[in-house]
């Protein structure tokens, strides 16, 4: 097949950052604002299918104005981690979960699927050129962030791009709210998010772009976050902007988490997915269903709904401390992170960075 024969050309800065200012940078890393000395890009076109992959500095492109992706938006995203573990080895979180959500994203947006091979080699090139920059320290990893836009010149919609452009860039990362934050929460019932047949399940920037109205709502109400509630009745939780959610019930040993089924217009997150495999192995039962927003205040009031967190990739595991909306708000528990949260939280970082066995597999030594 194809895939066997695209590579990367090795075209290494000549201007690298300079080694202080990269461990002054290291020491607090923040979330997405810092890029290493490097990037991928590899091109597309119907002619020649996957072509001119390259590992090369870091830097701007050029576009034509008539781009396709400046007008219609067909453009898509992943996000995923790399981290340095105690025993010096850098490996990768699930990068083929990564590569097969990125390939059923480009179905649903018309655009070519890049072979998973391809999609691992591209990031494990990136993460080996730019290794210096993974920071240490528990909570900070090296954010990979590939994505992939529509190059075709032209402004015509009777179908999609011809060309498109993969590229891959690193940004050095702390933890998104900053270690032992609890979030309040905004239930957004003005606005939807996704709607059944759209495009909720992928990581299109168009997702993104239609929410930040919300997110600015919500913050103006006093909120960190939005919680989305589904199209129709503004009723059933589906997951927050940039995160799905898990509800405790109960504690100690008979504790049980529940997180929304993938109704379609929710995005379905590694990390969920990863949890709902891992609770169970910790005497923890998990279960996808559908919770309303009546029955999670209800369930809150009647000391039966004990915790709630939100999980992804950049706010690994972060809790839920308080609910607020149109209609009024609630507190989770005591307001503070609850220990079935930390247990997860601690369990899930600890294979993540070699503290733990990994029985599922899930690391990827670069
Ligand atoms: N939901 C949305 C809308 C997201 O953007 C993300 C982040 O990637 C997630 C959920 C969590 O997904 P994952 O655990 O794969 O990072
Ligand atoms: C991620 O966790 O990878 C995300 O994409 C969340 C957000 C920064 C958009």
């Amino acid at each position: 097949s194809l895939a066997h024969e695209i590579d990367f050309e090795i075209h290494p800065s000549q201007t690298p950052v300079p080694a202080a200012e990269r461990a002054r940078i290291l020491e607090a890393p923040g979330f997405g604002q810092v890029f290493t000395d490097h990037m991928i890009t590899l091109r597309w076109t119907e002619q020649r299918g996957w072509h001119d992959g390259k590992l090369e500095p870091y830097g701007p492109f050029t576009l034509d104005p008539a781009t396709a992706v400046f007008h219609y938006g067909q453009e898509l995203f992943e996000g995923l981690k790399a981290y340095r573990q105690d025993s010096g080895s850098i490996v990768m979180f699930r990068p083929r979960a990564n590569a097969a959500r990125f390939n059923a994203g480009c179905r649903r947006m018309a655009m070519p699927e890049l072979p998973e091979e391809t999609f691992i080699r591209a990031l494990e090139l990136l993460v080996t050129q730019d290794r210096e920059w993974i920071p240490d320290g528990e909570g900070n990893s090296l954010y990979l962030r590939p994505f992939m836009i529509a190059t075709a010149r032209g402004l015509g919609v009777n179908h999609p791009s011809s060309e498109y452009m993969f590229c891959a860039i690193a940004s050095p990362a702390a933890s998104y709210f900053g270690a032992g934050k609890t979030v309040k929460v905004w239930l957004s019932e003005d606005y939807t998010r996704a709607a059944p047949g759209g495009t909720g399940a992928v990581k299109c920037g168009g997702n993104y772009a239609a929410a930040f109205v919300a997110q600015q709502q919500a913050v103006d109400k006093g909120c960190d976050q939005v919680v989305w509630l589904d199209a129709a009745e503004h009723e059933w939780v589906e997951e927050m902007g940039g995160m799905n959610l898990y509800f405790v019930y109960g504690s100690g040993d008979s504790a049980r988490v529940l997180t929304p089924a993938l109704s379609g217009s929710l995005l379905p997150g590694i990390t969920r997915d990863s949890l709902l495999r891992l609770a169970p192995t910790l005497g923890i039962p998990a279960e996808e269903g559908r919770l309303s927003v009546t029955a999670w205040r209800d369930a809150c009031a009647a000391g039966e709904l004990t915790e709630v967190f939100a999980c992804g990739t950049a706010a690994v595991i972060t809790p839920v401390g308080a609910v607020d909306g149109a209609s009024g708000g609630w507190t989770i528990g005591d307001g503070t992170p609850g220990a079935v949260t930390q247990r997860l939280k601690s369990e899930l970082i600890g294979i993540q960075y070699g503290h733990q066995p990994d029985p599922f597999g899930w690391v990827y030594k670069v």
